[in-house]
């Protein structure tokens, strides 16, 4: 077997995707506690290997064609996404589930979206929330912060935030709530859209029928 028909699969080292990943992994033969500070490990029966990485640079190593596969969550993907050239979505996975919001200091009262004219607002995902606020109209300005961004309206940076929620926990004890949902999210298999080898293929479809119960 040739060393470079391996399929290469980039997982998120740790985070809300590293859990969900691992179980899955654990159909594919690993072991959980074989996992530790490494950061590549080859399957023991197929010829898979696995990259622990931050989620964020998981779609670069797919576009670059450093991987062949990566398991991120849609919001992840949709932000780096080039609409141009999209990724291709192998399954949707069903864990992490969570969505991507704005939210507003709890004595805030919301009318409409466009009460967020005008408004600043703190981010991790300035290109889904500037399609947002494009779509709707809204000409608003975007503070990137890359995380705590629920600190940021306590802090007078910003009026709102857009970011993840998942149990609602982090917005309610910052004081916040959730008005507008703008994206759903849940973690997501994905390549580009070049064809795999024949070998790489054939691993790929051993590995969905293993997680054939998923959605
Ligand atoms: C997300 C998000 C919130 C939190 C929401 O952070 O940024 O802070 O989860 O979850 P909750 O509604 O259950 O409280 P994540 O764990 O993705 O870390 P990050 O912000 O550092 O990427
Ligand atoms: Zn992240």
């Amino acid at each position: 077997m040739l060393a470079n028909e391996r399929l290469t699969l980039a997982i998120q080292k740790r985070g809300r995707l590293s859990d969900g990943s691992l179980n899955l992994l654990q159909r594919c033969g690993f072991e959980r506690r074989s996992f530790d500070s490494a950061l590549f490990y080859q399957a023991p029966f197929l010829p898979l290997d696995i990259l622990l990485v931050r989620d964020d640079d998981i779609p670069n190593l797919i576009q670059t064609t450093v991987c062949d596969l990566g398991i991120v969550g849609e919001n992840c993907l949709q932000e780096q996404e080039n609409p141009i050239n999209p990724f291709e979505r192998v399954k949707a996975l069903g864990f992490a589930k969570c969505r991507l919001s704005i939210a507003l200091p709890q004595e805030e009262n919301f009318t409409s979206v466009d009460m967020l004219k005008g408004k600043i607002i703190a981010t991790s995902y300035p290109t889904l929330l500037q399609r947002f606020l494009t779509k709707n109209n809204i000409q608003a300005k975007i503070v990137v912060i890359s995380g705590s961004v629920e600190i940021a309206p306590q802090l007078k940076m910003a009026d709102a935030i857009c970011d993840l929620v998942s149990t609602g926990k982090t917005l309610a004890e910052n004081n916040l709530k959730e008005v507008m949902t703008i994206l759903k999210s849940q973690a997501v298999l994905f390549k580009s859209k070049l064809p795999l080898s024949k070998q790489k293929q054939d691993t790929l479809e051993i590995i969905l029928k293993k997680w054939a119960d998923l959605s």
